[in-house]
């Protein structure tokens, strides 16, 4: 896989084929996967904005499917509910006709027929920041159920652990630790506009 080094220590690393994506993809989404507080949201609305395209945030669309709150979610139904319905609608999501930028929940990599789905709906951009930086941006939220018990960089250190191996698939990866919005969406759009 190519590296390069880019101004404001920034690594991008592009796959130039990558073993789960289709060799022809169905509808060329934007699709941005990381971590809680990557950034995925802000970033996502932003690329929707400027370049004229429909934004879906896929944790936006569960909270109108179910008529509650991630968390009011969590805690009545548990997580194993939470993930069926969020592979539900990122299923509905990806058939969509309309070409969309789209962020996705931190966790959606883990279960694989996600993982098929994303990688052959798009080109899937992951976020990558390491577990202070997120910290740092998630806080002073408390819509992230899986950070409400014991001590929450340990608990981002181990999903990050756990997911990074999935995440570092994507067709791109930023290094955004020390990016703003604007810059992360600058480099993003040059590499999706190249080939899309
Ligand atoms: C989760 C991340 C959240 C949300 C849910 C679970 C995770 O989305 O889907 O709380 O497992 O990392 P964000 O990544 O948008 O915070």
């Amino acid at each position: 896989m190519p590296k390069k080094a880019s101004p404001c220590n920034v690594v991008i690393k592009t796959a130039k084929f990558h073993p789960m994506q289709s060799l022809q993809h169905q509808h060329q989404h934007l699709i941005l996967i990381g971590m809680m507080g990557s950034g995925k949201t802000s970033v996502g609305r932003l690329l929707a904005v400027s370049h004229r395209l429909p934004f879906i945030d896929t944790d936006h669309e569960i909270e109108q499917r179910a008529g509650s709150s991630i968390p009011d979610l969590f805690a009545a139904q548990g997580e194993a509910a939470f993930r069926e319905i969020e592979h539900k609608i990122l299923t509905t999501i990806l058939q969509g006709e309309e070409r969309a930028v789209i962020s996705t929940g931190g966790g959606v990599v883990v279960n694989g027929a996600n993982r098929d789905l994303l990688w052959k709906s798009g080109f899937v951009v992951y976020l990558k920041a390491d577990p202070e930086t997120l910290l740092g941006r998630v806080s002073h939220d408390t819509n992230r159920p899986l950070l409400k018990q014991g001590d929450p960089l340990q608990t981002l250190t181990k999903l990050l652990e756990q997911r990074a191996p999935f995440y570092e698939h994507a067709h791109l990866t930023l290094q955004v630790n020390r990016l703003n919005c604007r810059q992360i969406a600058g480099r993003i759009w040059a590499h999706y506009s190249k080939r899309h």
